[in-house]
């Protein structure tokens, strides 16, 4: 007889599938900010942010690999994103849409009433991804980035 064989996993996986990061999270965190970032968060930085109570970090895990991850950081109304990355393997699968979202209900929970983050002008792929989420690009900021590039300030309601 043959084995019975393994039933596939969902994709895009549930949302409930999104969970706050774990300490044993943030070496790959800081893996995928140095392969996709121009000037990645270190180590070092993601673990003295994660570490603050005001920030969340929320991931989906293909076991124990980190396929996406999303900080921001709650001050007042605001929840200012520190960044989001989806792995390069695990593109084009919903799964950044799905941080973004659950993220909305963690920063809620905080007392947070909108997003606010900052995106390179360049960056077409989230900039699309945050505008089919209810993201608005509110303005320019010149020069925002290290590099000199500009950023556009984007701002979502939280509904
Ligand atoms: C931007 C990023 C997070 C998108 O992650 P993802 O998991 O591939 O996104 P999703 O699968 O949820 O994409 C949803 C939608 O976003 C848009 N989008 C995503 N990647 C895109 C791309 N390369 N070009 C154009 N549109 C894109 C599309 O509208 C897409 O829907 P579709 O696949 O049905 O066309 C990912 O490309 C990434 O990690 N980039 C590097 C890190 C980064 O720039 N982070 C943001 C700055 S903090």
């Amino acid at each position: 007889m043959s084995p019975v064989p393994p039933t596939p996993s969902p994709f895009p996986p549930p949302a409930a599938a999104v969970v706050p990061l774990a300490a044993t999270d943030l070496a790959q965190v800081a893996a995928i900010e140095e392969a996709v970032f121009p000037e990645p968060l270190s180590y070092a930085e993601v673990v003295r942010l994660w570490a603050r109570d005001a920030t969340v970090y929320l991931g989906v895990r293909d076991g124990d690999r980190l396929l996406a991850y999303f900080g921001f950081e709650v001050q007042g109304p605001t929840a200012h994103v520190i960044s989001n990355a989806t792995h390069p393997d695990a593109r084009r699968r919903g799964l950044g849409g799905l941080v973004l979202r659950a993220g909305e209900e963690f920063a809620r929970a905080r007392g947070a009433r909108w997003f606010l983050g900052e995106v390179r002008r360049s960056n077409v792929a989230q900039l699309r991804l945050l505008a089919r989420l209810g993201w608005r690009a509110v303005g320019l900021v010149p020069h925002f980035f290290g590099n000199g590039e500009d950023a556009y300030a984007v701002w979502r309601l939280l509904p």
